[in-house]
């Protein structure tokens, strides 16, 4: 089994879950269009987001790593009217392109984008967030995740993405930063009492990564 068979399933059960949806289209070809990189989650994964924060029916989203806006756009079409979703990006030309897809979605109205290193702006906000969806650079991730749990409510989740990185995950003589530093953040959430996680392996459109799905203990 190969990436192809992984893609052409993915476009498969899209084309049987997904409905047409102009404004995702037009944020990822604004993204192309802008320069920036393809590592957007996939639809299908976008739509996952987006279940389980109905699924908890959370108000308050916290974002860290906005890209051009794709998976915020999939998590603050979740909130219900009065909600909030806060989304953390250190490059000023992602946040210029998210925040005019968000616009283009009609979403500007409840989605703030924070432009600036994503740990000085975490220190800034207050909690409490029923959701955190954690997807910047990889090496800062156990720092974000600490952030993240005095952020989230208790009986709140925090979902990390790209914590598989095609199996590089297991390899400890890794050169690729970002798995040095999600083998740290594993280390750190080993034995970290305050969360429950689980890690759920995905292929698809995007190869072959993963996601860290946690509760925040009361
Ligand atoms: N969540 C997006 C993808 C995010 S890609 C989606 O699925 O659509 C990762 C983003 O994190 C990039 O835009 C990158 O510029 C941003 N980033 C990298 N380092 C950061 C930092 N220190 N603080 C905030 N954002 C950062
Ligand atoms: C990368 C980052 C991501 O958030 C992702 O989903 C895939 C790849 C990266 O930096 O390579
Ligand atoms: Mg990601």
């Amino acid at each position: 089994m190969t990436d192809a068979t992984w893609s052409t399933v993915d476009a498969y059960w899209a084309a049987h879950v997904l409905a047409p949806d102009p404004d995702l289209d037009a944020a990822l070809a604004a993204n192309t269009a802008g320069g920036l990189p393809p590592i957007d989650v996939s639809p299908l994964q976008g739509k996952l987001l987006h279940l389980l924060a109905r699924s908890i029916g959370a108000s308050r989203i916290l974002e860290i790593g906005t890209l051009g806006g794709y998976s915020t756009i999939w998590l603050a079409r979740a909130l219900p009217p009065e909600g909030a979703l806060i989304t953390c990006e250190l490059d000023p030309h992602h946040a210029e392109v998210a925040r005019a897809n968000l616009a283009r979605a009609g979403l500007d109205g409840v989605v703030e984008v924070r432009v600036g290193p994503a740990l000085q702006t975490l220190q800034t906000l207050t909690g409490p967030f029923d959701l955190t969806f954690v997807d910047a650079d990889k090496a800062s991730t156990a720092e974000y995740v600490e952030a993240a749990i005095g952020l989230t409510r208790p009986g709140g989740v925090i979902i990390v993405d790209n914590v598989v990185r095609g199996g590089g995950v297991v390899d400890p003589t890794s050169p690729d930063r970002a798995v040095a530093g999600i083998r740290r953040f594993a280390d750190a959430v080993a034995g970290d009492r305050r969360v429950d996680a689980t890690v759920i392996q995905t292929v698809g459109g995007k190869s072959y990564d993963g996601f860290l799905y946690a509760v925040v203990r009361p």
